[in-house]
């Protein structure tokens, strides 16, 4: 690459600081859930640092923000993208960084006057997250074909909002087909969101792939009574059920290799001290780098539960939320991450994302890699995400050198 081609390290932090300020919550984080105003506000301010920066600005049917600049040769584009939303109780980093770090490679490019035989382009895919409307990376899973737009415009939040109906409201719904713009290679530039890269004493990461997920939404059906005068044994209890499922999920992983499991939703109706429950709304987040242990964990968790509501005289039913097979990335991508690191004088090591990424989708598309930048305390999806600006401009150097050598090779 152009040897003295580098990230405006002190403008890549003031524009992720402008960014923080959308949605900043007292605890130091942020929460920018999908499609809601401040969502909306982060989304405004995006596409007004692409205008300025002369970027080509297009918004697709499920409001996914692609910023384009334009290379010497038609053809499909070198993309860099993440995501702008956040969980509810987000940080400042997640996300946002990816799309801020895409933004500073074409303004570099741009301060350079260099101009990439390929189109580049930057995305902030819609509804990354998955805490408002599911399944997560929504926008990007849309863009490969995975989902047409119209079943994603009728998905609803847990308060039934529609999400076409939201995204019409905050005026994202743009006229261009998603994946208009073909894709010769994607890159992704994120937090570890682990702790894994500082405990080995920081340095970069070569993202291989993204382990399988799978969300299961669980509705569990008993019998509302008296809490002082209904005898033990008579009762039809999904509140209890729902804790010998949370634990049962968690002896899976011990036997297990490599499993994961979480129960962050929990629902309990009528929700009053003195009354067993009727209800329960659950959801199990279960992971694994391989397909074939996590079906076997879902496997043994469904039978579980027909042996449990059997037993307890509950009813239990399933909802799948998202379903997303492991990933791996592109051989030739991910070295080429390595050789970029390499040229800056940085440290990498090979690992696989724990989290779901949009790089996970469009992988589906072209070929893929990821760079990850160490998260201290491995903290996210918490106020106290964070990365140093060192790592952040470091992270970026790296994906501007690896995407110019795409947008060139
Ligand atoms: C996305 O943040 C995920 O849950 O992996
Ligand atoms: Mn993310
Ligand atoms: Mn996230």
């Amino acid at each position: 690459m152009s040897s003295n081609l580098r990230i405006d390290g002190a403008r890549l932090v003031s524009r992720l600081t402008a960014l923080s300020m959308i949605g900043a919550t007292p605890e130091g984080g942020c929460r920018r859930l999908a499609l809601t105003d401040e969502d909306k506000q982060g989304r405004d301010w995006l596409v007004g640092q692409m205008q300025a920066l002369g970027l080509e600005v297009k918004i697709d049917a499920i409001g996914n923000i692609v910023g384009i600049l334009k290379g010497q040769q038609e053809g499909p584009a070198v993309i860099m993208g993440s995501h702008i939303d956040t969980v509810g109780t987000g940080g400042r980093f997640d996300g946002a960084l990816g799309v801020i770090a895409g933004v500073e490679v074409l303004a570099a490019l741009r301060d350079a006057g260099l101009t990439p035989k390929r189109d580049m382009a930057v995305i902030a895919f819609t509804n990354e997250e998955g805490a408002r409307f599911h399944p997560d990376m929504l926008g990007s899973y849309v863009w490969a074909g995975g989902m047409s737009v119209a079943a994603a415009h009728a998905e609803t939040d847990s308060e039934g909002v529609g999400l076409g109906a939201e995204l019409r409201r905050i005026g994202y719904e743009g006229q261009e087909a998603p994946g208009f713009l073909e894709a010769h290679a994607y890159l992704e530039m994120h937090i570890e969101q682990g702790p894994v890269l500082e405990s080995e004493g920081g340095g970069l990461g070569a993202v291989t792939g993204i382990q399988g997920i799978c969300w299961l939404e669980l509705t569990l059906k008993g019998r509302p009574s008296h809490a002082g005068t209904t005898p033990m044994a008579y009762r039809k209890d999904p509140g209890l059920a729902a804790a010998r499922i949370n634990i049962f999920a968690n002896e899976l992983t011990k036997t297990i290799p490599g499993q994961l499991a979480n129960s962050g939703v929990i629902r309990v109706q009528p929700g009053n001290v003195n009354v067993v429950p009727e209800t329960v709304v659950m959801s199990l987040d279960l992971r694994n780098p391989l397909d074939a242990p996590l079906a076997e964990a879902e496997a043994a968790l469904r039978k579980f539960c027909a042996e449990l509501a059997e037993r307890d005289g509950i009813a239990i039913s399933f909802r799948d939320l998202a379903r997303f097979p492991a990933t791996p990335f592109t051989e030739e991508l991910i070295a080429s991450v390595e050789q970029s690191a390499a040229e800056f004088g940085l440290p990498i090591r090979r690992m696989i994302s724990g989290a779901g990424h949009d790089a996970q989708m469009m992988s589906r598309l072209c070929p893929t890699a990821m760079v990850f930048i160490p998260s201290i305390g491995g903290l996210s999806h918490n106020p106290a995400e964070f990365s140093t600006d060192d790592d952040m401009v470091a992270g970026a150097n790296v994906l501007l050198s690896a995407a110019w050598r795409a947008a060139n090779a």
